[in-house]
């Protein structure tokens, strides 16, 4: 099973929640990689069988730019084989908090099969450890699943 994790981050707390991810993805025994989303080639999405996407929130509750190109990937280039989660940090302070979190899950529950979203305030803290060892359990859980489904 081939994952990627992939994530925009300015101050570091995303990339954060994205290292903690790919551990737990790392301790099932799962490929993973991991990118910021400027890096990842686009082209590659349909490698993956699991892909989980981290973003932080910016302007009123809007995805950020450099995160942009990947929505539209999902968008063109998802397939209901492809298991995914959203994740992100934000600011409850702000109206939509992680509102960027809530455009990628729309978007990601119409075009992908979305396992699970996680939000976090801010900077992760030590209980934020289980919530992603939980998250990536959906992730496998709901991937396995999906591969059950397809040979019936
Ligand atoms: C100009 C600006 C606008 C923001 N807008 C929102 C917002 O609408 N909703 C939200 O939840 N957080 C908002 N945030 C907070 C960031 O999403 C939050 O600090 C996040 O943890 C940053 O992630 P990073 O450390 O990975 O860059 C905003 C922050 C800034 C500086």
């Amino acid at each position: 099973m081939k994952a990627a994790v992939i994530y925009a981050s300015v101050t570091g707390n995303t990339e954060e929640l994205a290292e903690m991810i790919k551990k737990y993805l790392e301790m099932r025994d799962i490929d993973v990689v991991s990118y910021p989303s400027a890096l990842f080639p686009l082209s590659q999405l349909q490698d993956f069988q699991i892909v989980a996407v981290g973003t932080y929130t910016w302007g009123n509750g809007e995805i950020p730019r450099e995160m942009r190109d990947l929505y539209t990937a999902f968008e063109e280039y998802g397939s209901k084989k492809l298991t995914t989660g959203v994740f992100g940090t934000g600011d409850s302070l702000f109206p939509r908090y992680c509102g960027a979190v809530n455009e990628f899950r729309d978007m990601l529950y119409v075009c992908t099969n979305l396992a699970v979203t996680l939000k976090v305030e801010l900077t992760p803290q030590k209980k934020d450890d289980q919530r992603c060892k939980r998250f990536v359990d959906s992730l496998v859980k709901k991937q396995r699943e999906s591969e059950r489904n397809e040979r019936f």
